[in-house]
């Protein structure tokens, strides 16, 4: 472990203490509560700072002292494993896992429950600051000059680059500077552009539509199939091809989902009550479909993030692909160790489907990539293949309002108020909710692929669902709540200053009277945009990662630590200040990361001082010298860490979350019993047109409920939906005119060359897996059933991926060394010669599904988070309506109080203190109570949208599944 000197150490350990909260009473808390442990590991520097070199990263494994320190003996008997550490600190888990005989209270202040919590948040900043240092490859060709700079400029501080340049044939050309150097100005900069150009006012063309996908590990480690180079043949041997090991059988050996009510059953008095995802006629309320629940996280959950995954990235091109039918196994599988053809019968036995063909995903470039070589090292200038983007990567509400002009067609505004979306009310004078309307169906005329005729308009059809429909549609009617609001304001005050201006005239005062509809729409979106964002970083994800520390990341990202600590924020101020000199422009952006999370990101930039370099604090005190005229101004807040902002393909494997989803939605009506389910109604029967009709018939408020109280599935294995195994798609080319979607998820991977798990994390900065035994949860009890399942499925595991002797002299890695310092070898630390699983082969999706050990209420695996942790910020980072331009010329002034206080008028409260902390009432909660106010009693008890609104959230951080007062005869908790 590499040791710190005094004067950082200090900082560092400032801003350990300040992350955490523990500024609440004093900057230097933590420091004076140590116990012994603690003060003797940091006078002796054990604190692991950012690493120089990519093998000397920080693994998430701390000291012994360290260990003892943050979290008791408990950490110490788990520190041989290859997980992160910091989830078995104090406060780090439930009650459970506060110091003994402390008070709850203690883990906001002072003690070993501060202490491991801060610990936790400097942990995940170091790991943050890493993946910026070491996981940044651009496609776009600027990865030349982010390793060996440009003109006496180090790469990792480039803030501009040539490849973001709009083209001569762009419209835009000379708007933008033709030739010359190339600024976007006026018109172009005012809104959120179709497109997602012009974000970066210097970079037009970064995060459109269209632009390559980034990715987060090295060029020469993806596509591992086509065995490119020495150090893949090594790790792979010939064991890899698209279809190999066989993506059908695993779909069905390792996801599928256990029935109680089995599909084939000798019993005749036992009837089959799923039927592959169908259930029973008429809905029935008797069907059921086994599934792994999630106790903390309800369905609404897990169709929100299908809606934001259609917001940030897309490979399909209006729902295809290349037009180039393949197959997609079923053919093969291992019978002890050795390749067997899988016959007609055995596949009926398995459920797979030989006939079953896909078309190809499209590719980018294919041909081979040019070299460049840098301090003796030859380097890929980008990956063998590369894949398009075909929605704006900015988190902009695309999926709504639209990213080319075709999309946008889609679009339908009210013709009585063109500000507005186009809602048409179907059921006058039932509730306030159903005034506000539905989205109307696609017309004829209007450009859409076949498949999603009889759906809602909207800009993103594809994979239609009833919880697109149901985000859609609350997302339109806030909208359009907004613009009254507006409007009710412009007839209060029509001569007052909106705050709002134009770039292309940044002198003239726009009074409400003066807002024009186009422009109110554009406001809105730009709101409504900025709500989904805040909704998605502090109460999406503080529920999927349910602990303390996330708690107190996800909030500091959004709104910073330092808001009401001003001592604090000058003193960090300082410290930026002496590192801005630094000439090491790694540590610029390193120290830029970390202190961001002071100010928090968003907002950082849309204050100016003088002579303050760090952006974003609010400074009552000092004038604010933001300008409009000034390009550093408006663009002032955004960082890239020398590499275009676009999503990496291996954000994408992450999100694969189609376990999710169960295959039957409880649903209930809001003004009659909710604690009764009324029927189960497939989610096969509301996809693509029949989500609309369900939506319409049903309401949006009951969906609501529904989906509000059911518990999601857990992402872990053999938890996969039966009807997305089975899922029937008109536009397929073959005989059965299914897909297993969850086998393509494999196929997807592989093409586009993500690497094997194994690889995978260590390219991440994560501790390799040395065989299948590692994902046993060794804190689960032998004996238990629990325990027994995970060991069943590694046993499965090794059959699927099977074992090989293994060869000491083949290296198989560049990313990490052994403990020792010697080179990973294939045999990962077994005897030369032996038999060893091929954990190297697993696919990466596999492989976060089976880790079973996880951080407190993490619904996700470490392996997926540390994905998130890296891109969700640089999602924020990138954004210059989330930073500099977060302002009222652009937002308006309520616009602004908006997003800041959750919607119009002062801030609300939430009751009591959840988990400790007086908050807001969340920002969905309120979404959801002026889209919806007839779920106003039924959302009183919530905390958090996307927590079981039946559930009691307990204590602290409690994942218990029991019933919330007045929820007591649900019929949810009848059945755990
Ligand atoms: C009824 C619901 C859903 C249906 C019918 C559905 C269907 C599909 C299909 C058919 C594909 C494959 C497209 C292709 O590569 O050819 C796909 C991809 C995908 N799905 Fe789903 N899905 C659903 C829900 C979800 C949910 C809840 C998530 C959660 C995040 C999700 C995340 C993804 C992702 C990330 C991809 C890859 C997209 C890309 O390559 O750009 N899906 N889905």
């Amino acid at each position: 472990m590499r040791r710190m000197s005094r004067g950082p150490r200090l900082a560092m350990f400032m801003g350990l203490c300040a992350l955490g909260g523990c500024a609440e009473h004093s900057p230097f808390g933590t420091f004076m509560d140590s116990t012994k442990n603690c003060t003797e590991m940091v006078l002796r520097g054990d604190i692991q700072t950012v690493a120089q070199v990519r093998e000397q990263r920080f693994l998430g494994k701390v000291p012994e002292t360290t260990a003892r320190c943050l979290g008791g003996k408990r950490v110490e008997n788990l520190r041989e494993e290859p997980w992160l550490d910091w989830p078995n600190y104090w406060a780090a888990g439930d009650a459970t896992s506060l110091a003994p005989a402390r008070l709850l209270s203690d883990a906001k202040v002072i003690g070993p429950n501060a202490h491991g919590i801060n610990a936790a948040l400097y942990e995940l900043e170091l790991q943050r600051i890493e993946l910026i240092k070491f996981n940044l490859f651009d496609n776009n060709k600027t990865y030349q000059a982010y390793m060996t700079g440009r003109d006496g400029e180090a790469g990792p501080v480039l803030n501009t680059w040539p490849e973001m340049r709009l083209p001569e044939s762009h419209p835009d050309f000379k708007a933008v500077g033709g030739d010359q150097t190339q600024v976007c100005r006026g018109e172009l900069i005012r809104f959120r552009t179709l497109t997602g150009m012009c974000n970066d006012i210097r970079n037009p063309l970064m995060g459109s539509t269209h632009q390559l996908f980034a990715r987060n590990v090295e060029f020469d480690t993806t596509f591992p199939d086509l065995s490119l180079n020495e150090m893949t043949k090594n790790r792979h041997g010939d064991r890899l091809g698209l279809l190999k090991p066989d993506p059908q059988v695993i779909s069905r050996k390792l996801f599928t989902r256990k029935q109680s009510k089995p599909v084939v059953s000798l019993d005749k008095s036992q009837q089959d009550k799923c039927r592959e995802g169908y259930g029973l006629p008429d809905s029935a309320k008797e069907a059921e479909c086994d599934y792994e629940k999630a106790p903390f996280f309800n369905v609404l959950a897990a169709f929100w993030i299908q809606f934001m995954t259609h917001d940030w990235f897309a490979h399909l091109k209006e729902g295809h692909n290349r037009p180039e039918w393949m197959v997609v196994g079923c053919a093969t599988q291992l019978v002890q160790n050795i390749e067997q053809p899988v016959t007609g019968e055995e596949a009926k036995r398995l459920g797979c489907r030989p006939d079953d063909k896909i078309d190809a995903a499209s590719i980018a470039e294919g041909t081979k990539p040019e070299t460049f070589t840098q301090g003796g090292k030859t380097h890929l200038t980008r990956a063998p293949k590369t894949t398009a983007n075909h929605v704006t990567a900015w988190w902009d509400a695309s999926q709504l309002y639209g990213y080319d002009e075709r999309s946008s067609r889609r679009v339908k505004r009210d013709p009585k108020d063109h500000a507005k979306l186009f809602m048409m009310p179907l059921k006058n004078g039932v509730s306030v909710g159903e005034e506000l309307g539905y989205l109307p169906v696609f017309e004829s005329a209007d450009p859409i692929n076949p498949e999603w005729s009889g759906q809602e308009a909207t800009a993103f059809p594809d994979n239609w669902s009833i919880g697109m429909s149901f985000y859609h549609n609350v997302f339109a009617r806030e909208h359009n709540v907004f613009v009254s609001e507006f409007r009710k304001q412009t007839a209060r005050t029509p001569d007052a200053d909106s705050g709002l201006r134009n770039p292309a005239d940044p002198d003239r005062v726009i009074r409400y009277k003066d807002v024009t509809p186009d422009e109110l729409f554009e406001v809105a979106r730009l709101v409504v945009a900025a709500e989904i964002a805040k909704i998605h970083t502090i109460e999406w994800t503080t529920q999927l990662l349910y602990n303390e520390p996330l708690n107190r990341g996800m909030n500091a990202n959004w709104g910073g630590v330092f808001a009401k600590h001003e001592a604090v924020a000058e003193a960090l101020r300082e410290v930026v200040r002496r590192l801005g000199d630094s000439e090491d422009a790694k540590k610029v952006n390193s120290l830029y990361a970390a202190f961001a999370a002071g100010p928090g990101i968003f907002g950082l930039g849309n204050r100016v001082y003088d002579g303050v370099p760090l952006v974003g604090l609010i400074n009552p005190d000092k004038e604010d010298r933001w300008d409009l005229k000034n390009d550093d101004h408006i663009n002032g807040g955004v960082n890239h860490f020398g590499s275009p902002f676009n999503f990496p393909e291996e954000f994408i494997t992450v999100y694969r979350l189609h376990p999710l989803l169960p295959d039957l939605i409880e649903y209930r009506e809001w003004d009659n019993e909710p604690n009764i389910i009324r029927h189960k109604m497939p989610v096969i029967e509301t996809i693509r047109g029949k989500a609309t009709e369900a939506m319409r018939q049903k309401g949006l408020s009951n969906w609501a409920l529904s989906m509000g109280r059911q518990r999601l599935g857990a992402l872990t294995l053999q938890n996969h939906p039966q009807f997305l195994q089975n899922l029937k798609m008109n536009r397929l080319q073959s005989s059965t005119r299914q897909i297993d979607v969850a086998a393509l998820d494999l196929i997807r991977d592989r093409e586009r060359g993500v690497p094997r798990y194994n690889e995978f994390r260590r390219q991440y900065g994560l501790k390799q897996l040395t065989s299948f035994d590692d994902f046993v949860d060794t804190r689960v009890p032998r004996n238990s059933s629990v325990r027994l399942k995970q060991e069943q499925l590694v046993k499965t595991l090794r059959e699927v991926y099977g074992q090989h002797q293994c060869d000491a002299s083949k290296k198989i890695t560049e990313a990490q060394l052994n403990d020792d310092k010697s080179p990973i070898n294939d045999c990962l630390g077994h005897p030369n010669g032996s038999l060893i699983d091929n954990i190297e082969d697993v696919d990466t999706v596999v492989g976060w599904l089976a880790e079973f050990r996880r951080p407190h209420g993490f619904a996700i695996s470490e392996t997926q988070f540390v994905v998130f942790i890296l891109n969700a910020s640089r999602r924020l980072f990138s954004d210059r309506f989330f930073t500099s331009s977060f302002r009222p010329e652009f937002y308006s002034a309520l616009g602004v109080e908006w997003v800041t206080k959750n919607g119009p008028g002062p801030e609300m409260i939430e009751e009591g203190a959840p988990n400790g902390h007086q908050q807001p009432i969340s920002p969905m909660k309120r979404v959801l109570l002026r889209t919806m106010p007839e779920l106003a009693e039924e959302l009183q008890g919530v905390v958090n949208a996307f927590d079981p609104w039946a559930r009691d959230r307990g204590e602290y951080y409690s994942l218990e599944w029991k019933p919330r007062e007045g929820a007591e005869k649900d019929e949810a908790f009848a059945n755990k």
